[in-house]
């Protein structure tokens, strides 16, 4: 990453008004990486505990199931032992640019965010398409916990406990046809209630698409909970997607549809800056930034590690891209 006084303070370059979007992400990494070690004092957090409606416990990663020994789940990469980022640091340094371009910024700007009563739709190519009300999607399956890595493009991570369920059990619902090769998310857009929806800083709402084989694997996650809380605001309440081996902004927030497809979707940043953010956006050391240097990272309160690729899901995923030349495919 570029130093921090090679970049232009982030009000002034977001006043530029030649400004491209393409800096953004570094700008606000650098600037709010200067105020992150500022600030000490929290903002409010949602620490509603997470809603569990007629679910039993909450799995957690570790325990075995009591699933048959029959169907044996390889559970591996579900968890990390890695020392887990604090919640504290999860719900207070954010990329949530509806919000703020601020990352101390979005807890405070998301605060009164009203998630509930909320619907997402699930569309196009599928047999059963289907509008479903939070309380019947989180029923779909028992949330588990699941201890990831979280890389962002930034080049800074964290590691965090999310509750969730594996995206493929939501898709299995609807029945998706052969045809169905991609799966296309979007958020919410209402510049009511996410203010800077009102601004041209992206093209909004926020999109983002994974393949099919992706949206299936096993580790990608709908999340609805941190810490077994409810995801507050700020984190994407009140459900998101996480996507482990990919930069964080595959996983896009506050989700209102989901579209089977068979062509490519678009995605909010490779539009923004197609020779900066690609579609894929798998984790890979070996493959920069145009601007800045992906072999190493800053894990939030824990110092520089270097990045894994595939964010240390190989084992799991690696399978998924055999044959693609992942300096294409970025
Ligand atoms: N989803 C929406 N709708 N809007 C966003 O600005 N930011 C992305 C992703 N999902 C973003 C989003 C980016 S760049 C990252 S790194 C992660 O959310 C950050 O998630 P976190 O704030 O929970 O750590």
């Amino acid at each position: 990453m570029p130093p921090e006084d090679e970049i232009t303070p982030e009000s002034t370059y977001l006043n530029r008004r030649n400004f491209m979007r393409a800096g953004i992400l570094t700008a606000t990494a650098a600037a709010t990486g200067y105020l992150y070690r500022r600030f000490n004092a929290p903002p409010n957090v949602n620490s509603v505990p997470l809603e569990l409606p007629d679910v039993p416990d909450l799995i957690t990663a570790n325990q075995s199931t009591t699933a048959p020994a029959t169907a044996i789940e390889d559970r591996s990469g579900f968890v990390t032992d890695e020392p887990q980022t604090t919640f504290h640091d999860i719900t207070n340094y954010n990329n949530y640019y509806e919000f703020s371009t601020d990352k101390d910024g979005v807890a405070p700007a998301a605060q009164g965010f009203i998630s509930r009563p909320w619907q997402v739709a699930v569309t196009g190519l599928c047999r059963k398409p289907q509008i479903f009300d939070l309380t019947d999607l989180l029923k779909i399956a028992r949330p588990e916990e699941r201890i990831y890595r979280m890389r962002c493009v930034e080049a800074w991570s964290m590691v965090i406990p999310w509750d969730g369920y594996s995206l493929s059990k939501l898709l299995d619902r609807v029945q998706p046809l052969s045809s169905a090769k991609y799966v296309a998310f979007q958020t919410l857009f209402d510049p009511k209630r996410m203010p800077n929806q009102n601004s041209g800083i992206l093209d909004w709402p926020y999109v983002e698409g994974l393949r099919m084989d992706e949206a299936m694997h096993p580790l990608t996650i709908l999340a609805s909970g941190i810490y077994g809380k409810q995801l507050p605001p700020q984190d994407g309440a009140p459900i998101r997607l996480i996507i482990p081996w990919k930069y964080g902004f595959k996983g896009i927030k506050s989700i209102v549809k989901i579209d089977l497809r068979e062509q490519q979707p678009p995605t909010t940043w490779s539009a923004a800056a197609p020779d900066e953010y690609g579609f894929y956006a798998n984790v890979n050391p070996n493959v920069d930034h145009p601007r800045w240097s992906q072999a190493t990272e800053r894990r939030i309160g824990a110092g520089v590690r270097d990045t894994l690729l595939f964010n240390g899901y190989e084992k799991e995923v690696a399978h998924l891209y055999s044959g693609m030349d992942l300096r294409k495919n970025f």
